[in-house]
């Protein structure tokens, strides 16, 4: 659930999003103002520098495999951009928006009908000599404008944020180097991890490192630095011997430092959101927020931590009326 331009909406990447109000009742598909409805996949991203919400949706059969569309800040849809990809339709799941452009991550993982009419599934990891690319969009510009950059195989499932520096488009993510849809591999999935990347538009080069050794996935930031270098992230991760993530980790991208607190090894921690201290405009001010899920009691509790602190363990803990089913892509909206 997002909101932009003053509008609830629900967002479904293989269905038409919904319009709700903020007490969560259902006014009906969302058509941005247009005559069609409008998909969007569960990762949009605002564009501050003009107000602008922009999404993405894919198609699983025909092409053009990848639509983004720009909606104004009235919530109109502004313009529509369709992508034709080679091969067989794929799996975009994220993306990202920087100052002036839009970047997409062609990963390896295709839709293979063939193999679901067979009782596979449907996703697969495709031939690693196709390798992964990301493509940059000026914003205003159109699919024949995307300047692909080549790089191995690995997919992103989530983005943290991207930013400009110089000539090169810097972002953060939680990088698989291989996925194993449907198990059918002997070999043991490699766990994913946060990737710091830099690719050179001038040079198509591309750069990265892991920030640490950590398993994590669903990272957050301070997002009123959407699009803007950002130093903090936060994700859940594993802490000692749970197999699942029972902790939460902060990563200082200035340097290096991770910070991490753990939870019982029964314990499973969703996906954060970062909530700002309204009294404060500087990144990092402000609380981590994630529910948890405690199978020893069947209870489940929104936990914060100062966001600064996360070592420190939480600063609140409220217990909710009922289970929270561990979920993820959550979003904090304070109350208009
Ligand atoms: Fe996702």
């Amino acid at each position: 659930m997002i909101c932009h331009a003053g509008i609830f909406l629900t967002l479904d990447g293989a269905a038409p999003s919904y319009q709700i109000t903020g007490t969560l009742e259902t006014i009906g598909r969302w058509n941005a103002g247009g005559n069609e409805p409008v998909p969007a996949n569960a990762h949009v991203w605002h564009d501050p520098a003009r107000g602008e919400l922009c999404t993405l949706s894919y198609d699983v059969e025909q092409q053009p495999y990848v639509m983004l569309r720009l909606i104004d800040a009235a919530g109109r849809i502004k313009r529509t951009v369709p992508i034709e990809l080679p091969g067989l339709p794929t799996m975009m799941h994220d993306f990202m928006v920087t100052e002036h452009n839009v970047a997409l991550c062609h990963g390896p993982v295709d839709f293979n009908w063939e193999a679901a009419m067979q009782g596979q599934s449907p996703l697969r990891w495709s031939d690693n000599e196709r390798g992964s690319r990301y493509g940059v969009m000026p914003k205003d510009g159109d699919a024949v404008d995307i300047a692909w950059h080549e790089t191995e195989p690995s997919f992103v499932f989530h983005f943290v944020n991207a930013f400009e520096q110089r000539d090169k488009v810097v972002f953060d993510g939680t990088h698989h180097a291989w996925l194993d849809f449907g198990g059918t591999s002997d070999e043991p999935t490699p766990p994913p991890g946060l990737l710091h990347t830099e690719i050179d538009l001038e040079t198509s080069r591309i750069d990265g490192h892991r920030w640490n050794d950590k398993v994590c996935e669903f990272p957050r930031f301070d997002e009123r630095h959407d699009g803007l270098a950002t130093r903090y992230m936060y994700s859940p991760t594993t802490v000692g011997e749970a197999t699942g993530f029972n902790g939460m980790m902060r990563v200082d991208a200035q340097n290096g430092e991770t910070s991490t607190y753990g939870f019982g090894t029964y314990d499973s921690v969703g996906e954060p959101v970062f909530a700002p201290d309204p009294s404060s405009n500087a990144e990092d001010d402000g609380w981590v927020m994630a529910f948890v899920y405690d199978d020893a009691s069947d209870n489940s509790h929104l936990v914060l931590w100062d966001a600064g602190a996360i070592e420190d363990g939480p600063t609140c803990r409220i217990l909710m009326p009922r289970r929270i089913p561990e979920g993820l892509h959550v979003n904090w909206m304070p109350d208009p």
